[in-house]
This record gives C-alpha cells, structure tokens and sequence, in this order.
C-alpha cells in the first residue's frame, strides 16, 4: 500500500464521526452546490437536533437539495447563510429562517481570506489519486479560499464527482478527516425552451460572431442561446457555470475554444451543475478546467479576450437601464452571481458585448418586467453604468453610449405593446422623453 493510501485510510471515519467534531457556534462553509458534502451536513443536523447544539453556521452557494437544516425546527441551532439562493433555501431565507450574503461572486474567495473565518471547511471531492490529490470535481468555485483560514479540514469522496482539471484540488496530507460516501450527483431538470426564448436567443445569436468566448448565465434563457448557436464557428468558452448546453456546443463542434485570446484549446469555469451526462463528459477531461471563481471571474482576465459574450438574465428593468436580477421586490429570489462580473469584463472587451434577456412580462402578461421604477425594495444587480444590451422577445437595444432619453425610447420599443402606452406616460412625466 502506497504512503498516500496508509494516511487516507489512517484519516477515514463515518460522517457521523465527523459530525461529532463539529461544535456550537461553528462557521462552517461549504462551497457551492455539489460541492456540498451530504452525508456530513446530514449526520451534523441529526447531531445538532439529538444534542441541541446551537448558533452552527453553514454556508454554502446554491443549495440542490431540501435539506434538514432548511427545516424549521432547526431555527436557532444550525442557520444556513445562502450565498445565492436557490429553489430549496428561497422559502427559509424570505421567512427569517436563513440568512444571505450579498457579494459579487468574483469577491468570494477575498471574502473568506480577510471577512469571513471558517471553523470548518467541509466539501465533496472525488477519489484520491496515487499522488494524495483529491479534485473538488465541477465545485472548484471559491474552495481553496474557504480553506485557507480554516481550523478544521473534511472530506467526503464520492465516485460519482468527476475528476475535474484545473487548480481545485486538495491534498490528503491538507485534511484532518474523511469519509466515503459514494452517491449519484442532483441533476438539473431539462429547461423548458418555448417560442419567445426562440426569439430572444435569435436576437442574441445574430450578434455573436465566429470565435468570440461565451459566458451563458443561470435559467431558461442562457440555454436557449446556446441552442441557436449552433451555426457558429469556433467558438470558446469562459464561463462561470458549466452547463449542458455547453457541453452540446462542444459536442456539436462549434466550441472549440481555439480562437480564445487566452487559455486557448480549453473551456474554462467555476462549477458545473446539469446532467449525468454532463458530469460523465467532464470527468477527467483536459478540455475543460476548473478555477477559483476569483480567476474565472476576474474583470481583467475576462477583458483580455477579444470579443467576450457574456449572456444573463434579469427579473425587471428600469427606463434608464437599472437592473434588478436577483428579487423580486424585497423578496430574495437567487444572487448577484456573476453577473455583474462579466457584465463588467464583457464591456472591458475589445469588441465584447454583455446581454441581459428578459420576457417583456410576467404572470401571463399581467406585470411589464419593463418598469418606469423598480418594485420598491427590488435590489439593484446592474446599474445603470454597467448595463449594455437588454433584450426581450421584441427586440434587442443597446443602452451603451445612449442617452437616458434614447435609453427610455429603445426599452419602451422592446416592451409589451399593452405597456408601451403607459410607459411612454411615465417616462414623460419624469422628464426622460426629450
Ligand atoms: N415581477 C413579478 N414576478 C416576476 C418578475 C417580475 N418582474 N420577473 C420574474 N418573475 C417571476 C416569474 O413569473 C417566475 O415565476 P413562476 O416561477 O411562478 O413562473 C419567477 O419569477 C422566475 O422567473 P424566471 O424568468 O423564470 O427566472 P429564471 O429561473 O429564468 O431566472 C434570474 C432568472 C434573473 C432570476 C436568474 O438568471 C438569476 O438569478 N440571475 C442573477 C445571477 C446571474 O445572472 N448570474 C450569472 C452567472 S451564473
């Protein structure tokens, strides 16, 4: 048995013992979606029920699963802090239950290396290799920043995490415990793509030359677009989500990623979440690496690729170009994300665009998400500075370089016809038509 093996099985043990190391009043910090460690974070909420432990702390980007510490009963004893919300956590965190932090996601590894100080580091990786190293598999995201100032390290290995390239890795000789637990990754359910996705992608792909690099952003609609990009041409991908359709593109031959000002010949990211067939292509693949979302995300490294697309969307506009992406009035609804990231990085693109997508309504047609104010209390993602194109199933306008008059005209031209009447109302009255 090889050095690395003896240390491995010497620091194996269950979840539930890991569990035990765990105390009241712990930081604990998982970091992102798959990257969360189950079978520990279950055995810790058992544990903190059975011995009514209390102020445990855990934090983790984009919960997949309805997990026990998201119950009400454990308010008070293990609070989850949400550093984007997802379907699971959205209901705990807008009843007080969980909490959120507000950040820019290429600022979350700065976070836990100077604000936030982890107790414990916890994460899935996938299996050891013969030289001691573990990968955090389509997790990398900010895992070596949590780590770094950590006081307890633990892993859970799981077969089924892929091995991933790039800097996400770890070392056995790093880690105080591990345990096994070898189950199939959360999948995300196919998006449903209807006829104004269609349009809007359209809008977006017609603006999207050969060899350009691509972000496509979280919902519906990034997807779309890269179902209608399949007629491009070498196209690269620089992404902070790794997503089934990415994967496609790669497939289909129109990703090849030898165009890229940088990184040439690979797709670069932070995390992946999709389907199996998805974690099965990325497993030990050199064509996709994965890096601290501080790296991926970086205004200065985005920029240096000509013609950088960055496509994500939003949840309501103001007349001047205000976007708020992640609430839906006060009520939490996702994060920032990355979105103002590669917003940022796309305009500091020689020839790069950014486009935020959004149907025109909401609630069958009811609310214009093209509003002359946001809902009071909306959180403002975009500012008015940042945004570039926005674009709905009527149109695609360019608000760069346009004055807040010309600003006010193009969006009320892409609203709904129903809203435009009352909109152009408004947009008067604030003094925004001249
Ligand atoms: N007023 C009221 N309700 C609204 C609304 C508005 N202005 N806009 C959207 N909604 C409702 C929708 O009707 C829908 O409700 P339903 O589920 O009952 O049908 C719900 O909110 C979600 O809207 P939808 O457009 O389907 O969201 P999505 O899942 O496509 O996600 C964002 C869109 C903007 C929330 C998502 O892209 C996001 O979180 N972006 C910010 C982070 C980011 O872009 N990161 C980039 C890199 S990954």
């Amino acid at each position: 048995m090889g050095k690395w093996k003896e240390i491995y099985n010497s620091k194996l043990t269950s979840a539930e013992e890991i569990a035990k190391r765990i105390n009241s009043g712990d930081v604990c910090a998982s970091t992102c979606a798959l990257g969360e460690p189950l079978g520990i974070v279950d055995a810790l909420a058992e544990r903190v029920l059975k011995e009514d432990l209390s102020d445990i702390e855990h934090h983790l980007l984009l919960t997949l699963k309805n997990n026990k510490y998201l119950d009400p009963q454990m308010v008070g004893k293990m609070k989850h802090v949400a550093w984007f919300t997802s379907g699971y956590s959205r209901k705990a965190v807008n009843e007080g239950r969980a909490d959120f932090m507000p950040c820019y996601y290429k600022d979350a590894p700065k976070l836990w290396r100077e604000h936030v100080e982890a107790d414990v580091f916890y994460a899935t990786v996938s299996p050891m290799d013969k030289h001691g190293w573990f990968t955090f598999g389509v997790a990398a995201s900010n895992a070596r920043a949590q780590m770094s100032r950590a006081k307890k390290i633990f892993l859970e290995v799981n077969e089924f995490m892929p091995r991933a390239h790039g800097t996400g890795i770890v070392h056995i000789s790093e880690v105080d415990a591990l345990c096994e637990n070898h189950i199939p990754l959360a999948e995300l359910g196919e998006a449903q793509i209807n006829e104004k996705d269609k349009y809007i992608a359209k809008f977006i792909a017609d603006l999207i030359p050969d060899g350009a690099t691509i972000q496509l952003g979280i919902g519906g609609m990034p997807n779309a677009v890269g179902q209608q990009l399949l007629d491009k041409k070498d196209l690269g991908i620089h992404s902070e989500m790794f997503t089934d359709g990415m994967f496609q593109l790669i497939e289909a031959g129109v990703v090849t990623n030898r165009k890229k000002s940088i990184n040439k010949n690979k797709a670069i990211s932070g995390f992946a979440a999709g389907s199996k067939k998805l974690y099965e292509f990325l497993d030990d693949n050199p064509g996709v690496e994965f890096h601290s979302i501080d790296y991926v995300n970086d205004l200065n490294v985005i920029a240096q690729h000509d013609n950088f697309i960055s496509v994500n969307a939003t949840v309501e506009v103001d007349l001047i170009g205000q976007a708020c992406s992640e609430s839906i009035g006060t009520q939490q609804f996702s994060g920032t994300g990355g979105q103002v990231d590669f917003v940022r990085g796309a305009g500091a693109s020689k020839g790069g665009k950014s486009f935020l997508t959004t149907y025109s309504t909401a609630k069958n047609d009811t609310i214009s998400k093209i509003t002359h104010q946001l809902t009071p209390g909306a959180h403002v993602t975009c500012s008015k500075n940042d945004i570039d194109y926005l674009v709905t199933e009527y149109g695609a306008v360019q608000l760069k370089g346009k004055t807040a008059s010309q600003r006010a005209k193009g969006l009320i031209s892409i609203a709904h016809p129903k809203f435009r009447e009352e909109l152009l109302f408004e947009a008067k009255k604030l003094g925004l038509i001249i």
